[in-house]
């Protein structure tokens, strides 16, 4: 783009070009913070930032008032309010801002934060597309900022523990992950309310953003957007994104080389969803390893271990993740090949097993919340201070956010799909890399970085 069209598409949304400041802080200088998006996430990163000394929250930004007033009671000292966020990040007092909007709004916001030189706390999944995830990388080192993605579980101790045991080999080699996400919400889900005339308290042009111009329906806004491909790509991206992450942590790979998925509306439920309520989701990953997320949120039986989220399985044992701490349960390994069964001799498959023993010892440590989200933002403080790369940067973040949003491609366009992470597109069918983008409508553009 040239570079007069580049500033007409920023003065079109208001973004001045600001200089990028250096970020010095001495360790106990406070990190002045603006919140953009207050809602459900907002509201817990806020207490999660809220128990550190060394910040002051000093904007809070966000469409709904009653969020903007309930946030400003709870951080106290009178924050400046905003419903444009370019006007927050127009503030010489905030250092950094934290982003808890819909996923279709990560993009521009971060890419307009780095650009105002703030420093960025940004929720997962990282981006809606593939391509908006590279390029909010891409600015993130043009402008030199520290990003943290809100994947927190990189930050919690006990997934740290567990993630390093898998990495230096402890259950062996991993063949196998599998992930979940099962809740039944049959046979009501999220509810079937009718389009209707746009409310009087929310602004839902600036809702939609970039997203095609749609006519308002009360479930494609607060929370429930998650339901709708416009602004979100679902449980996969939602609740995979973490799970996909810790596996990318613990294998020490950052990108499959296949993916496929099929799912669909399979309960017939009565709700206005977009998204599946049923979804198998299987990746390659280079060095063999089987990848799986189970999206079954029209049946609620227990799965894998009670509790589990994620299950790595390895020649020496299987590693059971979940909300609260890991498992380790050995398997028992034999020292005999696998006999030839026979009517004629059946106690050859004794035999088989006489001295098999574990190879490892059973470990356990629950005892700390995975959700726990105070380290996370503890280390984007130490960061923001340090200068250096924080436990979730945003290549990290985009890698585990890709692979999610591959998987939804490959469901829309029902086939296996090979992925070259290198340059981030697939090799085996070209049609499916339209979907790696998508056209934001006017006057919202993707800025040039
Ligand atoms: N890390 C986690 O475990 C975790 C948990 C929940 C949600 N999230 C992520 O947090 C994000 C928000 O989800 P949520 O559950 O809080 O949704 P939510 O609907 O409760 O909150 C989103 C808020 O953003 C505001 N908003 C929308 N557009 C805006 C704009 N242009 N400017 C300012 N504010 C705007 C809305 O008014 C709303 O209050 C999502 O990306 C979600 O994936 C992460």
């Amino acid at each position: 783009m040239k570079r007069r069209k580049f500033l007409r598409n920023i003065a079109a949304i208001g973004i001045g070009m600001s200089v990028v400041k250096p970020n010095i802080f001495g360790a106990n200088d406070k990190v002045q913070i603006g919140f953009i998006g207050l809602g459900n996430r907002g509201d817990q990163v806020l207490d999660a930032f809220l128990p550190h000394q060394d910040i002051a929250i000093t904007s809070l930004c966000d469409l709904y008032q009653p969020y903007i007033d309930f946030a400003a009671k709870k951080a106290g000292g009178n924050p400046k309010q905003f419903k444009d966020y370019r006007k927050l990040l127009e503030q010489k007092d905030v250092d950094a801002v934290v982003i808890c909007t819909p996923d279709n709004w990560h993009c521009l916001q971060t890419i307009h934060a780095a650009q105002a030189g703030k420093d960025i706390y940004v929720e997962k999944p990282l981006s809606l597309t593939v391509n908006e995830g590279r390029l909010m990388a891409k600015a993130i080192e043009k402008y030199k900022r520290i990003c943290q993605v809100g994947i927190h579980r990189r930050s919690v101790p006990v997934c740290m523990e567990a993630a390093e045991l898998v990495r230096n080999g402890y259950i062996g080699k991993v063949t196998v992950a599998r992930s979940f996400h099962i809740q039944n919400e049959w046979p009501i889900g999220i509810g079937n309310p009718p389009d209707s005339n746009l409310p009087d308290d929310l602004d839902w042009n600036q809702w939609l953003g970039p997203a095609p111009k749609k006519p308002y329906n009360i479930n494609r806004t607060f929370y429930k957007f998650r339901w709708f491909y416009d602004y979100s790509g679902g449980q996969v991206t939602n609740f995979g994104v973490h799970y996909i992450d810790f596996i990318h942590w613990a294998i020490g790979v950052n990108f499959p080389v296949a993916v496929t998925a099929l799912g669909g509306k399979f309960s017939k439920m009565n709700d206005n969803r977009e998204i599946p309520d049923t979804l198998e989701v299987i990746w390659k990953y280079p060095d063999d390893c089987l990848v799986t997320f189970s999206q079954f949120n029209a049946t609620g039986a227990q799965w894998s271990l009670p509790g589990c989220e994620v299950e790595l399985r390895g020649t020496k044992g299987t590693l059971y993740l979940f909300g609260d701490g890991y498992e380790i349960v050995p398997d028992i390994i034999k020292t005999k090949e696998f006999p030839a069964r026979s009517p004629l001799n059946r106690d050859l498959d004794k035999q088989y097993r006489e001295g098999a023993k574990p190879l490892i010892e059973r470990k356990k440590s629950i005892k700390m919340s995975t959700a726990n989200t105070t380290y996370h933002t503890r280390n984007f403080l130490d960061c923001v201070k340090s200068r250096q790369k924080p436990n979730c940067d945003i290549e990290t973040g985009h890698r585990s956010t890709s692979a999610t949003l591959i998987a939804n491609v490959a469901l829309k366009t029902n086939s296996l799909l090979e992925w070259d992470a290198k340059s981030e597109r697939f090799t085996n069918n070209n049609d499916a890399n339209q979907y790696l983008s998508y056209v934001y409508r006017q006057p919202y553009s993707l800025p040039e970085v």
